[in-house]
């Protein structure tokens, strides 16, 4: 394959990236989106296999093979609530690529050769710069992955004196990086790169290990940044212009994305970094001395109150997705809409645990795009509303954001049913959601508790109807 092949090539794959990236940002298009994406990866691939790869070619097809093997056996038994930890693992392994392809890089005597001076002194920066955003990367997805899978506690670890602890770590890093670019002059420098090496190993470690459970998808979203920016190093090591562009790609959507869920959560990403909160745990609420009773309502009250509805506003959460009802809800919609009830969905941007968790669900049970709308989209329009169905939600739906000023989730943005006629409200028990606060909306006048796992309830509503 010709240099210029190659590089038709690469612009080829990286239009294709930006076609994913824009068709990935509605329902509609996402399909496509992701269809340009394989066909993106595909071409690119194939331009380096072809184009840059001089020997070892049976090495690298069975690598290819193994990867490709493991790949589609994670894809193909993941469940969709399991996502996040998948996408954490992946991360993973572009961080400990970078690493290893930096120590290669660094350890090459061809990668330098013909270079001038301070095209040297660029590359071992290149080389130091990469081998650290990677090792942070690395050893931070593993503990994302295990506190996601719940191999390792959500509870974040709070060590005496460690912003203190970072600030040293971060002088020891810069402190080797003078030492790498002296040593490395002399044509040494494995020690003190191998030194840093475990330092942001540590780093990553000690960064998410300290973050609590509740902020576990905005560090997902920050260490997919991390992974970017990590493989856009590794381009400027071996020069491949698409790794640049792909990887600052991944690192600019990852960084809005971080920078989107902290508004929706309405957290400060720098509070997140420094950590602390959230446990990960659905503890049982206490109730609030002055809180009004917990009124609780049956299927055939429920399928009763919503055959009479002129206006119906569906609002799923995580336990939707726990219980699998996304069909059950689809069936719902589609035989309320046949008696001439109007049925929207307020999606909220954080609803769930990961971004666009409802809308995947819905999609998936064919619910019609044109019925789904953004939170913002419907917020004013509660008043109007005779019944909303709250499935599995609950800190999104949380009254005290609004009304109590010291709550740990006061300030974030919620849908406000409680403004509607009747709110019906679909879960197991009286116990907290993710953020572990207490939900006043289930003691309002107007709230309706149907308790019961979501698929259930909405099965013995549905023969209601
Ligand atoms: P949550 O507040 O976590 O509430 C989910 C509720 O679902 C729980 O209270 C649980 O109550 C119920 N539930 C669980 N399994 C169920 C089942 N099988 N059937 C019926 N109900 C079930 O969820 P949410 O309202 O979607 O809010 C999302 C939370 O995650 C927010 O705090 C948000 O900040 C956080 N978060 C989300 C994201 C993204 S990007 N989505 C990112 C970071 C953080 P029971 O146990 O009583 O059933």
């Amino acid at each position: 394959m010709t240099h210029g092949l190659i590089n038709v090539s690469y612009i080829a794959a990286t239009i294709l990236f930006i076609l994913a990236l824009g068709g990935l940002s509605r329902h509609e298009t996402a399909r496509r989106g992701n269809l340009y994406g394989m066909l993106g990866m595909a071409i690119a691939l194939l331009a380096t296999i072809l184009g840059s790869v001089k020997g070892n070619h049976a090495l690298l097809a069975g690598a290819l093979a193994v990867g490709a093997l493991a790949g589609l056996q994670l894809a193909l038994k993941v469940k969709m609530t399991q996502m996040p930890e998948l996408v954490a693992i992946l991360h993973s392994l572009v961080g400990l690529a970078a690493v290893l392809v930096g120590f290669a890089n660094f350890m090459d005597p061809s990668a330098d050769a013909g270079f001038t001076q301070t095209e040297k002194v660029i590359h071992e920066v290149e080389v130091y710069v990469g081998i650290l955003i990677g090792a942070v990367t690395f050893s931070g997805s593993v503990i994302a992955f295990g506190k996601l899978s719940a191999r390792i506690s959500g509870k974040p670890l709070r060590l005496p004196g460690k912003h203190g602890l970072n600030l040293a770590m971060l002088v020891v890093t810069l402190w080797l990086g003078k030492v790498f670019l002296q040593q490395a002059a002399q044509g040494a420098g494995i020690i003190p790169l191998l030194l840093m090496t475990a330092v942001a190993l540590v780093f990553g470690v000690h960064m998410v290990m300290s973050i609590g459970g509740a902020d576990m998808p905005v560090v997902v979203s920050m260490l997919n940044s991390y992974s970017g920016w990590a493989a856009a190093a590794t381009g400027f090591m071996l020069s491949n212009d698409l790794l640049i562009v792909v990887g600052a790609l991944v690192g600019s959507s990852g960084a809005i994305l971080s920078y989107i869920m902290c508004r929706a959560m309405n957290r400060k990403f720098l509070a997140v970094i420094a950590g602390g909160f959230g446990t990960g745990s659905g503890k049982t609420a206490v109730t609030a001395g002055e809180a009004g009773e917990v009124v609780s309502i049956d299927a055939a009250e429920t399928a009763a109150l919503l055959k009479s509805a002129r206006e119906v506003m569906i609002v799923p959460g995580y336990g939707m997705a726990v219980a699998q009802a996304q069909h059950a809800v689809y069936e719902l919609t589609r035989s309320l809409r046949e008696k001439g009830v109007k049925v929207r969905f307020g999606i909220h941007p954080v609803a769930g645990r990961m971004p666009g968790h409802m809308n995947v669900l819905l999609a998936e049970a064919r619910v019609p795009y044109d019925i789904v709308f953004e939170m913002d989209e419907v917020n004013e329009d509660f008043p109007n509303v005779d019944v909303s169905i709250v499935i599995g939600a609950n800190d999104i739906v949380n009254p005290s954001a609004q009304e109590v000023p010291d709550s740990p989730i006061a300030g974030m943005p919620v849908l406000e049913v409680w403004k509607g006629k009747t709110t019906i409200v679909l879960k197991r028990s009286m116990a907290t959601g993710y953020a572990g606060v207490e939900n006043p909306l289930f003691h309002k006048d107007n709230t309706r508790m149907l308790f019961g796992d979501a698929r259930e309830s909405l099965e013995a509503v549905l023969k209601g109807i």
